[in-house]
């Protein structure tokens, strides 16, 4: 059946105020909590919790967390699956060795290749706002993508690291695909012939890397309207002398 079908249908249904067609969707999520007790620790100095949630539709009913050791209640509906659970030895035997054979396990697995990841950044620099009575500008750079999350964006001004006072940095997001992103922003008053760099010291590169960005003025701009235009009268006269040219040379051609 098409999307026009399914419409149909509900349409219908809604046309005829009958109930909606049953739901039912359970979730089981099973998951790790890790937290490195020092910088450096091994697997083994970790500490791990496990957490099995048993959803129904949007309404978490009965969890085990490895912190409390058995199935606890969270709603009423979960009453008799948490008191079915906690009576089976074997069931609550398996949950309370998950911290092993499922968190670390699998940390143990994956941590070697989380601590290798190294993605570099991708920089941009965008002005966001430009005041043309007070000539206040703000830059933003933009750096995304970039694993791991250890990161410092600097504003530089003619080479010079700007005034910490006018820099804006958003929270470092995490973009849950194994990146991160943020943006730092710079409030100046950018004159013509300033260079401004956004410079970014990042583990995936060797040395810091920056992107740069220069004002272009609303002088600058017309002198190259004044040039553009300048090009085209040139033209405007050169065009009659340049046929009169090739006609005398004809003449000359031929006589
Ligand atoms: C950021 O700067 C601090 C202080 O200078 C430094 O200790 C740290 O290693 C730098 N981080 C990165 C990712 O370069």
């Amino acid at each position: 059946m098409g999307f026009a079908g399914i419409l149909a249908l509900a349409l219908a249904a809604v046309a005829s105020g009958a109930e909606p067609p049953e739901h039912f969707l359970i979730q089981e999520r099973f998951e790790c909590s890790l937290t490195a007790a020092a910088a450096g620790s091994r697997p083994e100095d970790v500490e791990v919790r496990f957490v099995h949630r048993h959803i129904y539709d949007r309404e978490e009913l009965a969890r085990f967390d490895s912190a409390r050791g058995e199935y606890e209640a969270v709603a009423a509906l979960g009453e008799p699956d948490a008191r079915y659970w906690n009576g089976q030895k074997e069931v609550l035997d398996r949950r309370r060795a998950e911290v092993d054979a499922f968190c670390r396990h699998n940390y143990e697995n994956d941590e070697p290749f989380a601590r290798k990841r190294l993605v570099q950044p991708k920089m941009s620099i965008t002005p966001a706002e430009h005041d043309s009575s007070s000539q206040k500008t703000v830059l933003i750079c933009d750096v995304a993508g970039f694993w791991p999350s250890g990161i410092n964006v600097t504003w530089l001004r003619n080479g010079k690291e700007e005034d910490k006072a006018r820099v804006m940095t958003t929270a470092l997001i995490r973009n849950g695909d194994w990146t991160f992103q943020i943006q730092v922003m710079l409030e100046t008053k950018a004159e013509r012939g300033d260079v401004y760099a956004c410079r970014v010291e990042h583990p995936s590169f060797p040395t810091p890397a920056s992107i740069q960005w220069e004002p272009q003025s609303d002088s600058a701009r017309s002198k190259m309207w004044t040039g553009v235009a300048g090009i085209i009268l040139g033209l405007v006269f050169l065009a009659p002398g340049f046929i009169l040219f090739l006609r005398n040379k004809k003449v000359a051609l031929m006589s």
